[in-house]
């Protein structure tokens, strides 16, 4: 797998991406997370946690909130699963959500973590292998993979660093 960082062609110069901090959590919980559950409890304990090195935001030159990601590290400090990505829908298309998560996967490299996880719909299948994921069930039983991809209609992806 190639290991450079993918470039989108609507990339935004405009975007800034610092690390997530409390203070973010208010504007995480007035998002508009639709179709994607808007879980604060995940928010909180993700950014006051050490999960937080983890966790970005874009925002503009005047500090406007344009998305965010945040994570959760594995035990064993060899996996990152990426359990929220949203970018504000008035300035999708622009590369900020590539930016994002091209960013974790810098920070990861850096911190020794070989492999990130997330789980996702059909429909953001080929975002996520643009940048570099793919499926992979190869550490779950058959029936858990059959939950996830008959029951759920989801997918499991996993990007190599
Ligand atoms: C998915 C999401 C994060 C993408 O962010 P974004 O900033 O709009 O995406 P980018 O501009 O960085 O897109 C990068 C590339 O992926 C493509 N892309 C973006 N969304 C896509 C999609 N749903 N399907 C296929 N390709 C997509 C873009 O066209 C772009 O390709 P290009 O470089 O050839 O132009 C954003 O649409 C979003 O917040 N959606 C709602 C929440 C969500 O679904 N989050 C993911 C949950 S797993």
């Amino acid at each position: 797998m190639s290991t450079q960082a993918y470039k989108p062609s609507g990339q935004d110069n405009e975007s800034k991406i610092r690390n997530c901090t409390q203070e973010d959590f208010h504007t995480l919980c007035s998002l508009d997370w639709d179709p994607l559950p808007k879980e604060r409890s995940s928010f909180y304990l993700t950014i006051t946690t050490e999960q937080a090195e983890l966790s970005f935001i874009s925002e503009d030159e005047d500090g406007e909130f344009l998305g965010v990601l945040l994570t959760t590290r594995s035990a064993d400090g060899l996996s990152c699963y990426l359990n929220h990505l949203l970018v504000e829908s008035r300035v999708r298309g622009r590369g900020i959500g590539a930016a994002l998560v091209e960013r974790l996967k810098g920070e990861c490299r850096s911190l020794g973590i070989k492999r990130i996880w997330l789980i996702t719909n059909k429909g953001r299948k080929a975002f996520y292998e643009r940048l570099g994921f793919e499926e992979d069930y190869s550490f779950f039983i058959p029936s858990i993979r059959n939950y996830i991809q008959v029951e759920k209609g989801k997918l499991i992806m996993r990007a190599g660093l």
